[in-house]
């Protein structure tokens, strides 16, 4: 995290809801920021005192409801790292963000449609339980987002969305003005899942169920949610070259950075198993889809994902070839 606001260059950093500080503590120490730290709990504003104190560092302390605080103050980036939803601060910290907004959900029951309701009144989406749940959640969370920001008439572009262990995270880059945020909301739509077989379809508008293309299944119906680019390689590649990176982090940012723009991925050892075939290797199949004309790569999302721009019958011929 924060090598990402290291290699930024963010100067003013909010922990709106920082419990010990940590997390702006290190932004502060590693990434040389100027943080303001803020809890509602009084308990934990005086933790962030002593913490301050005992790593020799400095920053503004508040102990307010972060809705508060957000609603009476700009900063150059808001950081939301609150317990489950970060849905309730969205509104408020997308009208404080000047130019970042940092958001993490530890509610991936509801995000990945486990927890249908809660997913739809938190995040005003339908999230579906498919195999590609974790890129679904993490767009559902990027589409609530950017329709939290067009209100304000401002849009968002991400620089780096992971999910890693159970929490979504995404870092966004901000902008003003009413057209640019008419442009980001294209990037808002629909996916058509077939539950039977796996196949999904994107689309701009919801549309009534239907049948799928590959197996006649009925399908189902997520969104709205992002579907434009969620990764900004150029960015990742800026963070990589940060000194201090640990080898796991190093190992996700590079994922990050070499997944395609195509949203959602096949799950290899599931097609493998409708196929009855024994699953073989994935780079592959990755690798036959690329010669074939398609776009391929693996996923960070899932380490038996395959990203592609192909159809499920051109994803089944990848994996299995005749
Ligand atoms: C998940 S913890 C934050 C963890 C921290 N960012 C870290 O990296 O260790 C969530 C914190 O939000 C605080 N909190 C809960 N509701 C809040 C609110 N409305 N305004 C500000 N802080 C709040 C809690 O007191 C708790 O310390
Ligand atoms: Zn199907």
């Amino acid at each position: 995290m924060w090598l990402m606001i290291s290699s930024l260059g963010i100067s003013g950093y909010l922990d709106a809801l920082a419990a010990s500080g940590i997390r702006g503590m290190r932004a502060a120490k590693e990434a040389g920021a100027d943080v303001s730290f803020n809890d509602v709990s009084s308990q934990a504003c005086q933790l962030i005192e002593k913490n301050l104190d005992r790593n020799a560092l400095s920053g503004e302390v508040t102990c307010k409801n972060a809705n508060s605080l957000l609603h009476e103050r700009h900063f150059q980036a808001v950081d939301l790292d609150p317990f489950g939803t970060p849905s309730p601060y969205l509104s408020a910290a997308s009208r404080s963000a000047r130019e970042y907004l940092f958001i993490t959900a530890t509610d991936t029951a509801p995000l990945c449609g486990a927890h249908f309701m809660s997913g739809v009144r938190k995040y005003m989406a339908t999230p579906l339980r498919t195999s590609y749940h974790r890129e679904m959640g993490a767009r559902i969370l990027l589409g609530l987002a950017a329709r939290e920001l067009a209100r304000l008439d401002r849009s968002m572009q991400p620089l780096l969305t992971h999910v890693t262990d159970h929490y979504v995270r995404v870092y966004l880059a901000l902008s003003n003005g009413a057209k640019a945020a008419d442009r980001c909301l294209e990037n808002m739509g629909y996916v058509e899942h077939c539950p039977i077989c796996g196949s999904f379809s994107l689309h701009k508008e919801p549309r009534p169920l239907g049948r799928c293309g590959q197996c006649s299944g009925k399908t189902s119906l997520a969104g709205p949610l992002w579907l434009g680019r969620i990764q900004d390689s150029e960015a990742i590649g800026r963070a990589m070259t940060w000194d201090k990176l640990s080898r796991r982090a190093e190992r996700i940012l590079a994922a990050c950075a070499e997944e395609i723009d195509a949203p959602m991925y096949y799950d290899h050892h599931a097609i493998c198993q409708r196929l009855s075939i024994t699953p073989g290797k994935i780079d592959p199949a990755v690798e036959r889809l690329k010669e074939r004309g398609f776009q391929a790569s693996r996923t960070h999302f899932y380490g038996l994902g395959i990203k592609t721009d192909a159809k499920m019958a051109d994803v089944e011929e990848a994996i299995n070839p005749s």
